[in-house]
């Protein structure tokens, strides 16, 4: 018997799990500190009511024999996909109902999606880059090339003529750096793609926080995307989904490789290894594309919107420079006096009790620089500014 002998190439931990480990290790060690958590992006307001509602109805149903539900449909409720389908139409993108799969959410879909790529392919991974692309692909053990983001390039690489990759992972509004592709940045990937037969795995988990009209919110609002792109949705950070778990991958009926439509490849490997999302969750998921429920998450996005806002104009008047919190719920700083990441991450908790994410954590070209989330409450962000001025 052999272990996946990959594993090995991994680093000991997930970045949040060594995260989470060093914080509890502080406050065990300082239990009268108030700790603020402004690292992983996880949500705080509850869910709004209109998904509250729609879940409580569902409940009553499953506990009804004449309307109760065992094993859903194969790719998620067609209420839910067919709600997608609305969704997406108001982005100007046309979708079937057929190439929507409804999941618990993007980071598995993003994860599970390798299955139906051979471990030969070569990956195209921007550094830095949310953990779970690089991660997924050492445990497969495919060859990963870096393409640099960095302050120059406003950490948004494009397409270099003189690489070929036969995957490539973008994400839009950008975690960590919260930089966003514009249409035109798109189009070159988008044609990259074609031109090498590749595909784009499109992580769209932050699109809601786009504000500038002009900015894209989905792949297939660029020319040609249908024909080379899966993009990745979620719930999470949209609608305060994060415990509640929901998501969806969407693999276009026109995206073939080798003869070989993908949607049929990912039916069936979500068909056998996957029971899916539970009646109750997916009726909630449904209400947020209702008037109401996308009113109440709006208001939502605005608070944690504000948070950003409070966090840039406090980095400002600091001289920190910055990016993202505009379009994103994430700001990527530079660490001051020349700190790496983890310095001033220990430096912040130690200082200020804040807890972000050490940019490095996110790759080479993180070094140096750091994420504040704006998912906090707002009583706690402006607390922890408070301590950051006093700090920095
Ligand atoms: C993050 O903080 O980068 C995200 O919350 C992680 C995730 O969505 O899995």
């Amino acid at each position: 018997m052999t272990i996946n002998s990959n594993y090995n190439n991994l680093n000991k931990s997930y970045l949040f799990s060594t995260i989470a480990k060093k914080v509890k290790e502080y406050a065990g060690a300082n239990p009268e500190k108030k700790i603020i958590r402004l690292g992983i992006g996880d949500v705080t307001l509850p869910l709004a009511p209109a998904i509250v509602d729609a879940m409580h109805r569902a409940v009553s149903e499953m506990g009804d024999a004449t309307t109760f539900r065992g094993y859903g449909d194969e790719q998620g409720y067609l209420f839910l996909r067919q709600a997608l389908c609305g969704y997406y139409s108001k982005k100007s993108v046309k979708l079937h109902e057929d190439e929507i799969f409804i999941s618990d959410g993007a980071k598995s879909d993003i994860g599970n999606i390798l299955d139906i790529f051979s471990k030969e392919n070569t990956v195209l991974i921007p550094d830095p880059v949310y953990p779970v692309y690089v991660d997924t692909n050492i445990m497969d053990g495919r060859d990963i090339i870096y393409m640099n983001g960095n302050e120059q390039n406003n950490f948004l690489p494009l397409p270099d003529k003189n690489i070929s990759a036969d995957i490539i992972y973008l994400c839009s509004p950008n975690n960590p750096t919260g930089a966003v592709y514009t249409k035109e940045q798109l189009q070159l990937w988008v044609d990259y793609a074609l031109e090498n037969d590749a595909v784009i795995l499109f992580d769209s988990a932050y699109e809601v926080f786009v504000q500038d009209k002009e900015l894209p919110t989905s792949i297939y609002q660029i020319n040609g995307a249908k024909e080379c792109a899966i993009e990745f949705g979620s719930l999470s950070k949209t609608a305060g989904f994060t415990g509640t778990r929901c998501g969806y991958a969407i693999v276009p009926q026109e995206l073939k490789r080798g003869g070989v439509p993908l949607r049929e490849l990912w039916l069936r490997r979500q068909t056998t290894k996957f029971n899916g999302v539970s009646y109750i969750v997916q009726r909630g998921a449904e209400a947020v594309f209702t008037e109401a429920g996308q009113q109440q998450i709006s208001s939502n996005i605005g608070y944690y919107k504000q948070n950003a806002k409070h966090i840039t104009d406090t980095l400002s008047a600091l001289g920190i420079w910055y990016t993202g919190g505009q379009n994103s719920p994430y700001i990527w700083l530079k660490c001051p006096d020349g700190m790496s990441s983890w310095e001033f991450f220990d430096y912040l908790l130690n200082n200020a009790n804040i807890v972000g994410t050490p940019g490095a954590g996110f790759g080479a070209n993180g070094e140096g620089f750091f994420r504040l989330s704006a998912f906090g409450s707002c009583e706690n962000v402006h607390e922890a500014m408070k301590m950051l001025k006093r700090s920095v």
